[in-house]
């Protein structure tokens, strides 16, 4: 038998139907939590639902205000929540900051900090409610150090850690503990995309191994990786820490 840190809880994780909010909701389920698996992507979640035992899968936009109306009901019909992981988010096209078109400015911004906001929003009350808990947010290391390559996408997960921070203190009084999660780059779709981006077989391989590069381990880190550190960030086993943001990012930022 493994360790079930979240027995009888329930908890809510966006993205899941992908990468590295697929491992936490797994991570949770496995250690005994009832997860609401919230994504747009239906066949997606459907996939991680299979692994999820007593799952609920619903289907939405982060970005939209009524979908995560639809998450908070669906969410309170089971019980008081008091976990919550906000992975859902996107990468955007990798260009220098002058070569950044509005349209993509705006949606990356529109659903990493509007998407975590609105999620926060949602759920933030029912964990209040609850008595207490633990939420997790997404940033990244580029939102902890400049990104030459992707300047938005950075300056969106600065605005995730200060978010986060500023909630972890707002929330104290609540016993709701807010830490954010700051990976490199790490083995998923959304870092596929990235390298598929790249244009040429030649291309794709010089951005890999620059990617690489920046990693002291030499190396890509997994999802299992994050989904350890963002289970104990959730876990009481993280009673005293607040406020945090934690790079997984084999010794980028060191
Ligand atoms: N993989 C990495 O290297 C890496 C590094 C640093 C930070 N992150 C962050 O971690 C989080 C998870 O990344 P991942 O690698 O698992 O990516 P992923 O692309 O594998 O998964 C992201 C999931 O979010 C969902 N999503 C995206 N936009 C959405 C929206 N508007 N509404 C609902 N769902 C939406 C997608 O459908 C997908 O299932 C992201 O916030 C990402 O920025 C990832």
């Amino acid at each position: 038998m493994g360790s079930h840190r979240f027995a009888g809880r329930i908890a809510v994780v966006t993205g899941a139907a992908s990468g590295l909010g697929r491992v936490t909701a797994e991570g949770l389920a496995r250690e005994g939590a009832k997860v609401v698996l919230f994504d747009r992507d239906g066949a997606g979640l459907a996939e991680t639902a299979t692994s999820c035992p007593g799952a609920v899968a619903v289907q939405g936009d982060i970005t939209s205000a009524d979908d995560q109306a639809r998450l908070a009901t669906a969410t309170q019909a089971l019980g008081p929540v008091t976990l919550l992981a906000t992975s859902a988010g996107m990468l955007g096209p990798t260009v220098p900051l002058t070569e950044t078109t509005e349209a993509d400015w705006d949606r990356l911004f529109e659903v990493n900090v509007k998407g975590t906001w609105l999620t926060l929003r949602a759920i933030l009350p029912l964990m209040r409610a609850a008595g207490g808990g633990a939420v997790v947010t997404f940033a990244s290391a580029a939102g902890l150090t400049g990104s030459p390559a992707l300047p938005a996408y950075s300056a969106s997960k600065a605005a995730v850690v200060m978010m986060s921070r500023s909630l972890a203190r707002a929330e104290a009084p609540n016993a709701i503990r807010v830490n954010c999660v700051c990976p490199g780059s790490i083995e998923t779709p959304m870092l596929e995309l990235t390298f598929a981006s790249a244009g040429s077989p030649e291309a794709r391989a010089a951005r890999e191994a620059e990617f690489r590069a920046r990693h002291p381990l030499g190396r890509f880190g997994k999802a299992e990786e994050v989904g350890a550190a963002v289970l104990f960030l959730l876990s009481d086993e993280a009673a005293f820490m607040t406020g945090v943001s934690l790079p997984i990012d084999g010794g980028r930022l060191a």
